[in-house]
C-alpha cells in the first residue's frame, strides 16, 4: 500500500485526498491551517464539492486520511509528497509563489532529517520554470541533500473541473508528468499504475517545463473555445433565425474542433483560467512573445458579463428600481465558489445603475453575501426570486432552473422578461409565451 502526502488541503489537496483514499492509498494531509485541520479530523469539509465530503469521511474512519499540520509527520510516513497550495494573482497578473516557497522550505527542513529516498511532486499550476528553479533549488538548500540523488521531482499538472471532481479523477483523459529524471518520472508512473491499474488513461512523460506549458496552454486553449464561441453568439443574436447552439453543434461534428466547450453564455469565471491567462501574458511580454491572442480571450469575456447587463438595458431605457431576479451565483453550477463568478459583475452592473437585485442560488448564498452583505435581496427559492421582478436572469445552469416553464415566470414576475444567460430554455417554446432573450439566439424568422 502506498503512503502519500499531500500538502495544501484547498480544492485541489482535498479532491486528491478524496481520490486517492478511495484507491486505498493511504493520505497524510497537511496545511498550516490549524483551525482547517481541526474541522477535517472531526470530518467537516471547508466547501461543497459532490462525493468529496462524504469520501473523506470514510477515510477518516478507516484510518486513511490523516489530516495534520506536521511536515515532519508527512515527510517520515510518505514516499511520495503533492504539493497542491493555491497560487494566486497578484495585482499585476503574475502568480503569487509565497505560499509554495513557504511549503517547500518547510518540506526541505524536514527531508534533512530522513535518510529514504523521497519524491516531491508539484500539482500548483507554476510559471513555466518554477519546478525547476525554484521548488528545486529551495529544497537543496534547506535539506542539504542532493536532487536526483536522494530526492526526486516531478510536475504533474491536475485538469480537474470544480463540480465534477472526483468524475474527473476516476477517468481522467491523460496524465502528464513532467519529470527531473528518469527515477523521478517512473516512481511516479508507477503510483498511477497502482492506483488506476487497468483503467490507466494515456501518460504523458516528458520533462519540466513541457508540463508545466501544458497546463497553461490547456487552460488558455479551453477559455479561447468559449470567447471565440461567444464572439459567434453575439453575431447570431444580429441574425433572425441563428443559433449559437446550432453552429456550435456543427463546427464541433468535425474532430478537429470537438464539441465541448462550446457553450455560449455569459462567460467563463473560476479560479482558474483569468489567473492562468494573466499569469501567462506576462510571461510572454517578458520574454517578448506576442499575447494579443490571449488577451482577446479575457477582453471578450469581460464584455460578456456587460452585454447581458446591455440586453436588459433594451427592455428598460432606466434601470432604476426595476427589480432583476438573479437565478445563479456560483461560477458554475455544483460548486459554492464564487471565485471571478460572472454573478458577481453582474450584480455589480446591476447595481451601479440602481436596480433592486434579487437573488438565489441553491449553495453560494452565505459566500455571496459576504461581499454584498445587505445591497441586495437573497431569496429562499427560484419561485421566491422570480416572483414581482421586472427581469429574471440565467447567470448559473443549475439544474432545478430547467424546471421552470414559461407559466412559472408568467405568474410569478411582473413583467415576464427572461435574460437565458446559459441557454437552458427551449427558445420557441418561450418566446411564444414570454419575452426571452437567449445569448446566442437571434430569434424566429
Ligand atoms: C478549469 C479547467 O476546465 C480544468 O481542466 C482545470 O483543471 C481547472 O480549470 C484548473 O485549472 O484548476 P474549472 O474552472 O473548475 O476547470 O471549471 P470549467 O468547467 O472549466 O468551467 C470554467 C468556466 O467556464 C465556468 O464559468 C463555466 O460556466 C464556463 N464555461 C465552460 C462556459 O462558459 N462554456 C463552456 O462551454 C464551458
Amino acid at each position: 500500500m502506498y503512503n502519500v502526502s499531500i500538502i495544501g488541503l484547498g480544492w485541489v489537496g482535498l479532491a486528491y485526498s478524496a481520490f486517492f483514499t478511495s484507491r486505498k492509498v493511504r493520505v497524510i494531509g497537511v496545511d498550516v491551517d490549524e483551525r482547517k485541520i481541526g474541522m477535517l479530523k472531526r470530518g467537516v469539509m471547508p466547501f461543497y464539492e459532490p462525493g468529496i465530503s462524504e469520501l473523506l469521511r470514510s477515510a477518516l474512519r478507516n484510518g486513511l486520511f490523516s489530516p495534520t499540520i506536521s511536515y515532519k509527520e508527512a515527510i517520515r510516513l510518505s514516499d511520495i509528497l503533492f504539493i497542491t497550495v493555491g497560487t494566486p494573482s497578484l495585482a499585476d497578473g503574475r502568480i503569487d509563489l509565497k505560499y509554495v516557497s513557504s511549503a517547500v522550505e518547510s518540506l526541505g527542513k524536514c527531508l534533512a532529517e530522513v535518510n529514504e529516498y523521497k519524491l516531491i511532486v508539484v500539482k500548483s499550476t507554476v510559471i513555466p520554470g518554477t519546478t525547476l528553479n525554484l521548488v528545486g533549488r529551495i529544497l537543496e538548500k534547506t535539506s542539504g541533500k542532493t536532487l536526483g540523488k536522494h530526492f526526486g521531482l516531478c510536475f504533474n499538472p491536475e485538469f480537474l473541473k470544480e463540480g465534477t471532481a472526483l468524475r474527473d479523477l476516476e477517468k481522467p483523459d491523460r496524465i502528464v508528468i513532467g519529470a527531473y529524471d528518469k527515477k523521478s518520472g517512473e516512481v511516479l508512473r508507477k503510483f498511477y499504475k497502482e492506483v488506476y491499474g487497468d483503467e490507466i488513461p494515456p501518460v504523458l512523460c516528458t520533462n519540466i517545463v513541457n508540463a508545466e506549458l501544458i497546463k497553461y496552454a490547456s487552460n488558455a486553449f479551453l477559455a479561447m473555445k468559449i470567447s471565440f464561441i461567444n464572439t459567434f453568439a453575439n453575431l447570431c443574436e444580429k441574425l433572425p433565425g441563428a443559433d449559437v447552439n446550432t453552429v456550435a453543434k456543427g463546427i464541433g461534428l468535425d474532430s478537429r474542433i470537438n464539441p465541448r466547450f462550446l457553450r455560449a453564455g455569459v462567460g467563463f469565471g473560476g479560479s482558474c483560467f483569468r489567473k492562468d491567462l494573466m499569469a501567462i501574458i506576462n510571461l510572454c511580454k517578458d520574454k517578448g512573445v506576442d499575447s494579443s491572442l490571449l488577451e482577446s480571450v479575457i477582453k471578450i469575456n469581460d464584455l460578456q458579463r456587460r452585454h447581458v447587463i446591455e440586453i436588459i438595458e433594451k427592455e428598460f431605457s432606466n434601470l432604476k428600481n426595476v427589480t432583476v431576479a438573479i437565478l445563479g451565483l456560483s461560477f458554475k453550477p455544483n460548486t459554492d465558489d464564487l471565485r471571478d463568478a460572472p454573478s458577481i459583475d453582474i450584480v455589480r452592473g446591476l447595481l451601479d445603475r440602481r436596480a433592486v437585485v434579487k437573488v438565489y442560488d441553491p449553495v453560494a448564498m452565505e459566500k455571496f453575501k459576504k461581499i454584498f452583505g445587505e445591497k441586495v435581496k437573497y431569496c429562499s427559492s427560484m419561485l421566491d426570486c422570480i416572483k414581482g421582478a421586472d427581469c429574471a436572469v440565467i447567470v448559473t445552469e443549475w439544474s432545478e432552473f430547467k424546471n421552470l416553464t414559461p407559466d412559472d415566470f408568467l405568474k410569478n414576475m411582473r413583467r415576464p422578461i427572461v435574460v437565458d444567460g446559459r441557454r437552458i430554455y427551449d427558445p420557441e417554446l418561450f418566446s411564444k409565451k414570454l419575452k426571452y432573450y437567449g445569448i446566442g439566439w437571434g430569434g424566429s424568422i
